[in-house]
């Protein structure tokens, strides 16, 4: 499969997912390694949307630890239950924030980020590594985003 993305011109955002899902199944269904596919889904949605950040976070031991990712640096562990990547994880469930400011305990790795969602990636019922994604753009994300986001977070397995 060539590796270039075709996506609609002016396509929705929802035209858009479902033109990127079936890409990201072939893509990830032919790999089997775990980092690959972070890498090439955090630049495959990096380039449709052109979200500010987007990455991985990848639960090692009692912290998140940053993996593969698209955007500026950002912080490299995240404690349980700590910033919204700790608490998805905490609490095994997407987490819309329309506004960062407005999240108790919220961890600024960017100023520029002011709205986030973060999905947790699960295995056998447990959660193994979270997808984050940030706009510089208040109430940026909702369900349309967490709907395709988790499916495709489902191949990163
Ligand atoms: N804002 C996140 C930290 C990760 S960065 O946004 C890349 C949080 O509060 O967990």
């Amino acid at each position: 499969m060539s590796e270039d993305l075709y996506l609609p011109y002016g396509a929705s955002k929802e035209e858009t997912y479902q033109a990127l899902l079936p890409r990201l199944q072939v893509l990830t269904a032919g790999e089997p390694d775990l980092i690959a596919n972070m890498a090439n889904i955090s630049s495959a949605l990096k380039e449709a949307f052109e979200f500010f950040w987007i990455g991985f976070y990848r639960v090692i031991d009692d912290r998140l630890v940053l993996g593969p990712f698209q955007g500026s640096l950002a912080c490299t562990r995240i404690s349980y239950g700590k910033g919204v990547c700790g608490t998805a994880w905490k609490e095994g469930r997407t987490l819309i924030v329309p506004d960062v400011n407005q999240f108790p305990g919220h961890i600024a790795c960017n100023n520029l980020s002011r709205s986030e969602i973060v999905l947790p990636v699960k295995k056998n019922g447990l959660v193994t590594a979270v997808l984050d994604v940030d706009s510089d753009r208040l109430n940026h994300f909702d369900e349309t985003d967490a709907f395709y986001l988790e499916k495709i977070c489902a191949l990163v397995r």
